[in-house]
């Protein structure tokens, strides 16, 4: 059900939970949103501006995902649907909001927190929930213990996320995406501190990707030239583990007997999930190259190249 829209919301991975009390402010805190990297947004019935607020983003960013959050009763629904919203949040297993949306083909994220609660969005044939409050909840160990029972779910866990924690969220395969409150803070939309919000999403998105670096690899005109290299390295102090069509001098640095991908060789990076990554990194330039992507059995892309070098180095992204 609505798989386009979900699959935009797992490349975006974060999902501000916007608490907006002066709807006048809601396409500058919109724009602030999109230049730091996220163009979606929850904008929760906790305020009497959330409807117009909806309305101007809606009408501003026709592009950008700005759904309905604090969704409790089907009053507020029609509303947000009317207003532009794209899909609905509530923080509860509200029945009668869930099948209102059903029945008028408005995709739904409803809060869940126990097996209970999950079961009846099974029942309805829901895919995705909220995880909400996570943090109190048992966060990122009660994900782990509910992808056992529940392996067809994903989670969007809020409630006690931040900069801190959201990697450890993140890197869980049944997380779609993380939201909070955090990026949005009451003071800064009040304030219309924009670019102050745009670095914080900056900041946020950048911690999402789990990046970081994973090996070096280095070509060589042929085995004879590798084989010297390793040679070195092991006077050097590193462990030689030979595989299939290279050598791992510990798990930095990578001999390649050919030359291959990469003037110089290649730089790896691991990161939680390659498919978001890919989005992040478009935003800069980078392209993949389709030749080089191998998946996981489950369809997951778990290895795959850039089309762009750095200082002759090709870059060569590795699932975590
Ligand atoms: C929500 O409705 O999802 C939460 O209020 C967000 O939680 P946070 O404020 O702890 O981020």
């Amino acid at each position: 059900m609505h798989e386009e829209l979900f699959s935009q919301i797992h490349n975006i991975g974060l999902v501000p939970v916007v608490k907006i009390d002066d709807a006048s402010k809601a396409e500058g805190l919109a724009g602030a949103l999109i230049k730091g990297g996220l163009p979606c947004a929850e904008v929760t019935f906790r305020t009497a501006a959330a409807e117009e607020a909806i309305k101007r983003i809606s009408k501003a960013y026709p592009e950008m995902l700005v759904g309905a959050g604090t969704v409790i009763n089907i009053e507020y629904a029609k509303k947000a649907v009317a207003a532009g919203a794209k899909f609905i949040v509530s923080p509860g297993f509200n029945p009668t909001v869930v099948d209102w949306c059903l029945e008028n083909n408005i995709p739904v994220v409803p809060g869940v927190c126990t097996p209970s609660d999950i079961e009846q969005g099974l029942a309805r044939g829901l895919t995705t929930l909220k995880f909400f409050p996570a943090e109190v909840s048992g966060g990122v160990d009660m994900l782990k213990n509910l992808a056992g029972p529940f392996p067809q779910l994903m989670f969007m866990p809020t409630g006690g996320i931040s900069l801190a924690n959201l990697a450890s969220y993140a890197k869980q395969s049944n997380v779609l995406a993380v939201g909070g409150s955090w990026m949005v803070k009451a003071d800064l939309i009040e304030s219309e501190s924009w670019d102050a919000i745009s670095q914080i999403c900056s900041e946020a998105v950048l911690a999402l990707q789990g990046l970081e670096f994973a090996h070096m690899g280095i070509n060589n005109e042929n085995a004879q030239e590798a084989e010297k290299a390793i040679k070195g390295f092991e006077a050097l102090g590193m462990f030689t583990k030979r595989g299939n069509s290279s050598v791992f001098m510990n798990t930095t640095i990578e001999i390649l007997p050919k030359m291959y991908l990469g003037k110089n060789g290649h730089i790896g990076f691991r990161c939680f999930d390659i498919e978001r990554t890919l989005a992040y990194l478009a935003k800069f330039g980078f392209t993949v190259n389709e030749e080089t992507i191998a998946r996981t059995p489950k369809g997951d892309i778990k290895v795959c190249y850039l089309n762009e070098e750095l200082s002759g180095f090709a870059i060569h992204l590795v699932k975590a």
